[in-house]
C-alpha cells in the first residue's frame, strides 16, 4: 500500500476532507471522503474558532471512518479575500564545494531572500512560489538544481496573510489532533485540480467561484503566476434572491441551484416556477425571467470584480487558454457563456478529472479544492511555505517527504 495523504478544504460554504492513498508518484485513489456545511467561516475566513473546530472534526470523522485512517497531517486550503501575492526577487551565491552547482541549500536561500519585503505588523509570509530562476545570465529557468554557476536568482511569488487569520485557521486544524503540514491557497490548489498542464502553460485564470469569495489564480509557462481574489460569490447570489424575490434565504438558495440562470435573454420570459418554503406551506409562483434578471447582474459583476483583478496583476498580456471557472457557483446556468460573452476570451468549466475512488457525486467543481491540494503533496516543485503562525518555523517540503502523513488503523496486508 501506498503512502496517505489527506486535504482539508475549509471554505465558506462547506468544509470537506479527503484521505488519498498514493499509488505511485502521479496517481491518487480517494478513500475516504467527509463534507459538512461549513459554519463560522465568512469570506474564507475563521470567524468562529469553536464552531469551525467542530465542523473540521465531523468532516474528519467522516472521512477517517470511510478510510478506515486517521489524519495526523493534513494540506490545509487558505482562502484568498485577505490574501496578498507579492512578486519578488531573491539571490542566492552559489557555493564552491568543490564546483559551484546548485543545490537545494541554494533554492532555499535565494527564496528565502525573496521573501524579504515589508510586511506590516498584522501579516505573515506563508508561502513563498518561485516562477522562475535565473542562473548567471540564463533565465527562464524552471529546475535550476544541479546547474553550474555563481549566482541563482528567483522571481517569486510572496503570499501574505493576516496573521490572525493563519492562527486561527490552524488552531481549528489542530484542535482535532491534526497538524498543518501546508497552507496552500485555494486557487492554487483549484487550478491543479481542474487544468491540463497545456493550459497551465499556455496563459490560463482560473475563477474558483465559492460561497463567500471567487478565487482567482493565474498560470504561466507552467507556474503560479499570481493569486487574488474578490469576496462576492454565490452567497450574494442567493442573497440577492432574497432581497429581490422577497422569499428566505434557504428557498433562494434552493430556487437558484434548481431554476437559476444568468441570461435572461434565453430564458422564456412566460416561464414560471412554483416553490414552496414559506412557512405553513405557503407557494409561490415566480417568474424564472425575473430570477435570471437579478443573477445576471450579480453574476457580470463577479466576473467583471475578477476580471479587474486579472488586469491588475501585472500579465496583462494574452491568456491563450482563456478562464476555467470552477466552485460550486461554476454550475450557474448559462454563467460560462455570460463569461464567454463579458471577457472576450475561451471560457470553460473545469470539472474534475476521474479519479481512482471518486464517485461522480464529488467530481462537482465544488470540490476542484480539496484534490488540488492533493495534487499540490504530490507535486515536488520547490518552495517555502510556513506553516505555522508567527512564520518562524520553514518547510522547504520537496523531495524529503515526511513518511506519515495520516496513519493506518488496519495492520498493512
Ligand atoms: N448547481 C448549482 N448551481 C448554482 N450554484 C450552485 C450550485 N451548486 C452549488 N452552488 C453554489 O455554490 C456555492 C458554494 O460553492 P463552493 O465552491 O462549495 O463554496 P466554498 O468553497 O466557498 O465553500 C454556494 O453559493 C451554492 O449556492
Ligand atoms: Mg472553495
Amino acid at each position: 500500500m501506498g503512502d496517505l495523504i489527506a486535504a482539508l478544504d475549509v471554505g465558506t460554504s462547506k468544509i470537506c476532507a479527503m484521505i488519498a492513498e498514493m499509488v505511485d508518484e502521479e496517481t491518487l485513489a480517494v478513500i475516504g471522503v467527509g463534507v459538512v456545511p461549513s459554519r463560522g467561516v465568512r469570506r474564507g475566513t475563521v470567524v468562529n474558532v469553536q464552531e469551525v473546530t467542530a465542523a473540521i472534526g465531523e468532516a474528519v470523522g467522516q472521512a477517517e471512518r470511510a478510510a478506515d485512517a486517521r489524519i495526523v497531517n493534513a494540506y490545509v486550503s487558505l482562502s484568498g479575500a485577505y490574501v496578498e501575492a507579492v512578486p519578488s526577487r531573491g539571490v542566492a551565491t552559489i557555493a564552491s564545494r568543490p564546483i559551484r552547482t546548485v543545490t537545494e541549500d541554494e533554492i532555499r536561500r535565494a527564496l528565502e531572500n525573496a521573501s524579504a519585503i515589508a510586511l506590516p505588523p498584522n501579516r505573515q509570509v506563508v508561502q513563498i512560489l518561485p516562477r522562475s530562476f535565473k542562473v548567471d545570465d540564463q533565465d527562464g529557468i524552471r529546475e535550476p538544481l544541479g546547474m553550474d554557476g555563481f549566482r541563482l536568482e528567483v522571481d517569486a511569488l510572496v503570499i501574505t496573510a493576516p496573521t490572525v487569520a493563519v492562527q486561527n485557521l490552524v488552531k481549528c486544524v489542530r484542535a482535532n489532533g491534526i497538524e498543518v503540514t501546508e497552507l496552500v491557497l485555494q486557487g492554487l490548489a483549484s487550478g491543479l485540480a481542474v487544468l491540463t498542464p497545456e493550459e497551465q502553460e499556455l496563459g490560463v485564470a482560473v475563477l474558483d467561484v465559492g460561497g463567500g469569495t471567487t478565487d482567482v489564480a493565474l498560470f504561466l509557462e507552467g507556474e503560479l503566476w499570481h493569486v487574488t481574489a474578490t469576496p462576492v460569490a454565490g452567497h450574494h447570489l442567493t442573497q440577492d434572491v432574497a432581497i429581490g424575490l422577497r422569499m428566505p434565504l434557504s428557498a433562494a438558495e434552493d430556487l437558484k441551484v434548481r431554476y437559476g440562470h444568468v441570461q435572461p435573454q434565453w430564458v422564456s420570459t412566460d416561464e414560471t416556477v412554483t416553490i414552496g418554503g414559506f412557512g405553513s406551506g405557503e407557494r409561490r409562483t415566480i417568474s424564472r425571467h425575473l430570477l435570471a434578471q437579478i443573477l445576471e447582474a450579480r453574476a457580470e459583476e463577479i466576473l467583471d470584480m475578477a476580471w479587474k483583478e486579472v488586469k491588475a496583476s501585472g500579465y496583462d498580456g494574452l491568456l491563450p487558454a482563456g478562464v476555467v471557472m470552477t466552485g460550486g457557483s461554476a454550475q450557474l446556468a448559462g454563467f460560462r457563456d455570460l463569461a464567454r460573452e463579458r471577457l472576450q476570451v475561451p471560457v470553460r468549466v473545469g470539472m474534475l478529472p476521474e479519479i481512482q475512488g471518486l464517485s461522480e457525486e464529488w467530481r462537482s467543481p465544488a470540490f476542484a479544492t480539496v484534490v488540488g491540494l492533493l495534487r499540490w503533496s504530490m507535486r515536488h516543485a520547490p518552495h517555502i511555505s510556513f506553516p505555522h503562525a508567527g512564520g518562524s518555523q520553514s518547510s522547504t517540503g520537496w523531495r524529503s517527504r515526511l513518511s506519515e502523513w495520516v496513519r493506518r488503523l488496519l495492520p498493512e496486508g
